[in-house]
């Protein structure tokens, strides 16, 4: 923990500012704080900071389902912790119609930051300062990939229950609102700590075009492979990995460069998500398969859900897109101005790529 993150920290009881008690150590008299106390100024409210990290989760005010979900994601994030190069361009694809240009100089949040990818593509982007939570032990797999970068806060924390200050320009969630018991919470509190411009961008599992999932894979995720043990669980998810590797890099890509010049031929199963990952190597197709077998709480919301969520969370006209027929972005800013910029970014990428929606139902 940095010494500058107590201009953003708050107690996530009483939203007021917490003090680093004196007995702090640092590391190698740097000001990086490895141990100490964190103190309300106002309830009293004591968080402990091991390892680096302030720990301001609180089980009386998560739900369980959530803290749960950070123990196993801690677990998955220790088995795949590689920072790859491609997560640049993965994070923006996700969040189109945001541009690395968008994050410039901003104070921006990562609503459950994994391993801490995004964090440090955030700083690749030229954020100002990067605020991140998870509730899980992932948050020392971020720390260690990306804690040492300047101007960056990792803290333990529930997006649930935000330990920070409203200052954020920017505040993002990508694969996490639909692993919590309330995605719409989530998305509130994230708003909650947006500045009067603020905007927010989320990713989630869509419920349209993954009903095969939904009836087939969820039971099977629910019943056994969220339960294996880790060694286990990375063992079935390679194996799965397998053929959607095979199929994503040896059927699905050439068949959709093969419709270029034939435009007649039919879309195969599930075929813009394979084509997605047909770019990734087998680690990374291994690493998704595993998330999806390990979650053990997945929901899949449709576009008229997540549209509710933004309903919710005071964050007007979200643009609403249709992630590789499989999932949903969404953006929408307090700011006027942005939300009709970033609208126009997204009709521009729409009418050039044909990313239409389906008809929400
Ligand atoms: C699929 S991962 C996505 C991580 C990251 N956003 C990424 O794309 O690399 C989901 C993460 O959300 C975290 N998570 C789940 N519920 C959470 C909550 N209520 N608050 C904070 N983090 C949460 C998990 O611990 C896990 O690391
Ligand atoms: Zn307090």
């Amino acid at each position: 923990m940095k010494l500058t993150a107590l201009d953003y920290l708050r107690c996530i009881h009483c939203a007021n500012p917490v003090v680093l008690e004196p007995s702090y150590v640092t590391a190698n008299d740097s000001d990086e704080v490895m141990s100490g106390k964190l103190e309300c100024q106002n309830c009293h409210k004591i968080y402990s900071v091991t390892n680096g990290i302030p720990r301001m989760v609180d089980a009386s005010i998560s739900t369980a389902a959530d803290v749960i979900s950070g123990d196993v994601f801690a677990h998955a994030w220790r088995a795949f912790p590689r920072i790859d190069d491609r997560y640049f361009q993965q994070f923006f694809d996700w969040i189109h119609p945001v541009a690395p240009e968008f994050v410039q100089n901003k104070i921006v949040l990562d609503a459950g930051c994994g391993k801490g990818r995004h964090i440090n593509v955030m700083v690749q982007a030229g954020a100002k300062v990067v605020l991140a939570v998870d509730i899980g032990g992932a948050i020392d797999v971020a720390y260690e990939n990306v804690g040492h970068l300047p101007n960056v806060h990792i803290v333990q924390g529930d997006v649930a229950n935000l330990p920070f200050a409203p200052v954020a320009d920017f505040a993002f969630s990508l694969g996490v609102l639909d692993h919590m018991e309330s995605p719409a919470d989530g998305l509130v509190s994230m708003s909650n700590k947006l500045n009067e411009n603020g905007s927010a961008a989320i990713w989630v599992y869509g419920r349209e075009n993954n009903g095969w999932i939904i009836a087939f894979v969820n039971p099977i995720r629910l019943a056994i492979t969220s339960k294996l043990p880790s060694a286990a669980a990375k063992l079935v998810s390679g194996l799965m990995a397998i053929p959607v590797f095979f199929y994503s890099h040896f059927i699905a890509k050439p068949w959709k460069d093969l419709q270029k010049s034939m435009p007649a031929l039919p879309d195969l199963f599930y075929q813009d998500y394979m084509v997605y990952i047909s770019s990734f190597d087998f680690t990374e197709v291994h690493h998704i398969a595993h998330d999806h077998i390990v979650a053990p709480l997945a929901n899949y919301s449709s576009k008229e859900e997540v549209n509710s969520w933004f309903e919710k969370a005071g964050l007007p006209e979200p643009i609403l897109r249709w992630h590789n027929k499989n999932s949903w972005a969404g953006f929408s800013s307090k700011n006027s101005q942005i939300r009709q910029i970033m609208r126009e970014r997204a009709q521009l990428q729409s009418v050039s790529q044909k990313h239409d929606a389906p008809q929400p139902g």
